[in-house]
This record gives C-alpha cells, sequence and structure tokens, in this order.
C-alpha cells in the first residue's frame, strides 16, 4: 500500500476488505459443510442400543451376624418376646456381682476380661442385660438381648469380640419344661423342622439348675459329620431356670417370680447354619465372604 499514490490507497483498501469479507465467508461455510459431514458420518457409524444393561452396581448388604440376630429376633418376637440392648461399657456390678459371679470366679480376672476402672469392665456376656430389665421393667418380662461382648481372647478358635444373644422370660410358675420347649421350638424355626434339642447338666451362677443346651446337628441331621464332630450333635450354648438369688439382687421377689434364661453364640450358630469353616471370616471384610449372604 505504501507504493500506492494518496488517490488509489483509499479504493484499494475497500477491494481488500470486500475480498476478505468473501474469503471468511467462503471459509465458515465450508467448515459448517465439513462439520456436518463427520457428524452424518459419525451417526452412520454409532449405534446406540437402549435396550443394553447398564453398568453393574455393588450393593452394600447385611453382615452375616446382623443377618442372624435379625432372624433369631424375628422368631423370638414371633412367640411374645421383644429387644433389650445394654451398654458395652457395664457395671462390674451388672456383669458379675448381681448375676452371682462370685469375687474369686475365674472369669473375674484381669487375664479373661477387660477392665475399664475399678468398677466397669466391657462386658463379658449379654447376661447383665437380664438384671437391667429385672431392674427396669415390672414382670412378666420375655425380652432377648443381642450383642458384642469382649473377653481377653485371641486363638484359632476364640476372638476378643464377639456376639451372643441372651433370652429371659419372667412370670409365675416356669418350669425347666417352659425352656425345653422355646428353645426346642427355637432350633425348628432358626435350623430346620424335626430337629431335636437335649439338655446336658452343667453349672452356671446365675442360673438352677443350668443345663448346656445342644441341637442334633443341622448339616447331617444327627448322622455324624465334620461340623460336628462325627458326634450328630452340636453346643449352641447356656440355660436354666434364674436363680432365686439373682431374683434379689435385682429387686424381685423370687417367692413370687420364676424365670427362665439362656445364651448363645451368634457366630456359631451362624457357623452351623452357614456351614463356615473359620470364626475369622467374620471380621475379615473380604467382599467374597459376605456377598455369598446376599
Ligand atoms: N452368659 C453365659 C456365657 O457367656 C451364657 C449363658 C448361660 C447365658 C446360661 C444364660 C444362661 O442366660 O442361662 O457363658
Amino acid at each position: 500500500m505504501g507504493k500506492l499514490s494518496k488517490e488509489e490507497r483509499p479504493k484499494f483498501g475497500q477491494l481488500v476488505n470486500k475480498k476478505k469479507q468473501e474469503l471468511e465467508k467462503a471459509y465458515s461455510s465450508k467448515e459448517d459443510e465439513l462439520k456436518s459431514e463427520e457428524l452424518n458420518e459419525q451417526i452412520k457409524k454409532e449405534k446406540l442400543d437402549l435396550s443394553l444393561p447398564g453398568p453393574k452396581r455393588l450393593h452394600g448388604a447385611r453382615h452375616p451376624i446382623d443377618r442372624v440376630i435379625n432372624e433369631i429376633s424375628d422368631i423370638m418376637k414371633g412367640i411374645g418376646y421383644s429387644v433389650r440392648l445394654g451398654p458395652l461399657i457395664e457395671k462390674d456390678r451388672n456383669n458379675f456381682e448381681a448375676l452371682n459371679i462370685p469375687a474369686d470366679h475365674p472369669s473375674r480376672d484381669e487375664q479373661d476380661t477387660f477392665y475399664i476402672d475399678e468398677t466397669h469392665v466391657l462386658r463379658t456376656q449379654t447376661s447383665p442385660i437380664q438384671i437391667r430389665t429385672m431392674e427396669n421393667e415390672k414382670p412378666p418380662l420375655r425380652i432377648i438381648a443381642p450383642g458384642s461382648v469382649f473377653r481377653c481372647d485371641n486363638d484359632i478358635s476364640h476372638s476378643p469380640n464377639f456376639y451372643q444373644i441372651e433370652c429371659l422370660m419372667v412370670d409365675k410358675k416356669v418350669s425347666m419344661a417352659d425352656l425345653k420347649g422355646t428353645i426346642s421350638y427355637f432350633v425348628q424355626r432358626f435350623f430346620a423342622k424335626g430337629l431335636k434339642t437335649r439338655f446336658r447338666p452343667s453349672y452356671f451362677p446365675f442360673t438352677e439348675p443350668s443345663a448346656e443346651v445342644d441341637c442334633q446337628c443341622p448339616i447331617c441331621k444327627g448322622k455324624g459329620c465334620g461340623m460336628c464332630k462325627q458326634s450328630g450333635w452340636i453346643e449352641i450354648g447356656g440355660s436354666g431356670l434364674v436363680n432365686p438369688i439373682v431374683f434379689e439382687h435385682a429387686g424381685l421377689d423370687p417367692k413370687k417370680w420364676q424365670g427362665f434364661a439362656f445364651g448363645f453364640g451368634v457366630e456359631r450358630m451362624a457357623i452351623v447354619k452357614y456351614g463356615i469353616s473359620d470364626i475369622r471370616l467374620f471380621n475379615e471384610n473380604d467382599i467374597r465372604f459376605l456377598s455369598q449372604f446376599n
């Protein structure tokens, strides 16, 4: 432009602008054309099948322990029992003293019990919920109490933290026959119809008389197998009639009231019902194990 005369310059400028606009228009229309060709090509190539299943989502599920607690609770609720809970840190008095467990009993040793301080322990059993319920509610009582318990134990078959479920029934004229009838009903609902239940004489400070409870092995139906160590029977827990001393500690008149109680290990129930080989599986959070209970 520098070489042009003064008169020629504006004309030339106008011409350049006109050409520039023409070129820009041509570029952008070509661009639009190419873009729409590309889109058409893409639509032809890609097919979207809306009937295909979407990506699979992982679902959470109840832990087998929780599941077994719910199953047991549902069966017992069906015959008039309701659920009570208690604290994990329990008064020494409720965990031992009121349950007639004497000061020199081995379970009161520091080797067996986690002490919080002089008067509090991590509860070693769910039985203290018996005391709490009898002290706070008027009989007749029909309660079950599931929960976590703690003991200084750690080997292949013992975990320092495991679960129990307690049952307490208080009424007038309660006998061992009521206890056995209730457990027998429960076992047949929980494991399988027709399974027999048996009592073996035993000792617990808080029941008198006391009995160990066995049921016919649900895996082999009593024939003998690996689960029941060829005996045909599986031990599921302890039981008995509430000791009058316990009634006295809990403020109930033992001349007026009678009752039965039993306590089962929840892991044990799950192991037997679902044929689980190792108690440690419950705490490992291995999704391959847990997802089998979905
Ligand atoms: N609390 C006992 C334990 O941990 C189990 C037990 C036995 C509970 C007899 C009971 C019972 O209610 O009557 O070994």
